[in-house]
């Protein structure tokens, strides 16, 4: 195994990539989908499962961990790793998007953000090398760069300062994390929905020469092809022998079209979420279980798949679960999710590695649109 954080690009198909990113605790197939377990769990899943979905690395978030149960009582316990039994690579964001969506009385300046804890009201500060001394104590593989996420449809002169600040904060975070071979610390393109703004942003974070780079900032409130077009702007000018990854995308076809444009990375709640909500995700679209169409419905979500949750439960089965609020509800349409999306993604590296992604891409959206009842 690899002892330095590394890239490599395996194959291309248009700007698609298939690609390796290599580290000491593993390597991640890309494009990848990272699971994400916000709290150091994948909600409703054990993470012996998630491994065998195909899921080479996992999202933790700092901020839920800092608050609980605190990032230096995980270090004292060995780090997020071992505490989670996940020894295969963790990447961390950063908090500050937490912040913004969850915590109370939020002050942010240009030394850092400082909020109530959503837990129990205590008072914290986040700055950006406090972020990132966080995710070290985390033992995190893939750190984030601390940043300020602009809610769209925004002002350009409030998306500008938001973008601003986040490379200066860029700056500290790197030299905050200094030189640690094994990991990586990964910056983030701002600038809303204004393409002058990104461009000027992943230019000046390239300057930087770091890592990696995210795209952060969508799936706020845009409708996809605003955020497809800052695709568009963004990724040409990224280093293409560094990874690219979309933060908090997305539904399997904003996966697809971010992957026809080049990016390599994804994480996001929706087939976790989404599972613990009665929704199923499979090849024939997304089926909402409570609807009592299904109350006798026989078949499986998928009588091809191979995940079991998908193939050996009948639809009625699963309606009377989530009917009745039970827990397995939750265990098995997550499972059957993150199934979906996982091979979602195997599917989409089979099709770059065969040049035939635009077909395969196609018969995609063909299925999700056909349905099946
Ligand atoms: N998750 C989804 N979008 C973002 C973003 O813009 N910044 C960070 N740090 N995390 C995100």
């Amino acid at each position: 195994m690899s002892d330095r954080f590394s890239f490599e690009v395996l194959a291309t198909d248009g700007k698609a990539r298939r690609g390796l990113v290599s580290m000491p605790r593993g390597a991640v197939r890309t494009p990848a989908f990272m699971p994400v377990g916000t709290a150091g769990t994948v909600k409703a899943m054990y993470l012996d499962q998630v491994r065998a979905l195909g899921s080479d690395i996992i999202l933790g978030n700092t901020y839920h961990l800092m608050l609980r149960p605190g990032a230096e009582r995980v270090a004292r316990l060995g780090g997020l790793h071992d505490f989670a039994r996940w020894p295969y690579p963790i990447l961390t964001d950063s908090g500050g998007f937490q912040v913004m969506s969850l915590a109370q009385l939020r002050k942010l300046t240009e030394k850092g953000v400082t909020f109530k804890s959503h837990v129990d009201g205590a008072r914290y500060e986040l700055t950006p090398e406090r972020s990132i001394e966080i995710q070290g104590l985390l033992d995190s593989d893939i750190q984030m760069q601390l940043d300020e996420c602009v809610a769209l449809p925004a002002e350009e002169t409030a998306i500008e300062k938001a973008m601003e600040l986040s490379l200066r904060w860029a700056e500290r975070c790197k030299a905050a994390f200094g030189d640690q071979p094994g990991k990586a610390m990964f910056g983030i393109v701002q600038g809303g929905d204004r393409p002058a703004l990104r461009e000027r942003s992943a230019e000046a974070l390239k300057a930087m020469s770091l890592k990696g780079y995210a795209v952060g900032g969508l799936a706020v409130g845009e409708p996809q092809a605003v955020m497809l077009d800052m695709l568009d702007v963004v990724c040409p000018v990224l280093p293409k022998e560094k990874p690219r990854y979309l933060m908090g995308v997305g539904t399997p076809d904003d996966i697809v079209k971010a992957v026809m444009r080049g990016i390599d990375m994804f994480d996001c709640v929706m087939p976790t979420r989404a599972g613990r909500h009665g929704l199923a995700y499979t090849r024939r679209g997304k089926i909402n279980l409570r609807n009592a169409r299904h109350a006798e419905d026989p078949r499986p979500l998928d009588e091809e798949s191979d995940c079991t949750a998908a193939r050996d439960y009948s639809r009625a089965y699963l309606h009377h679960l989530v009917k009745s609020g039970e827990a397995l509800a939750g265990m098995l349409l997550t499972w059957n999710n993150l199934s979906y999306y996982q091979s979602l993604m195997q599917g989409l590296r089979d099709a770059i590695e065969t040049a035939r992604l635009t077909d395969h891409a196609a018969a995609l959206s063909e299925g999700w649109e056909r349905g099946d009842i």
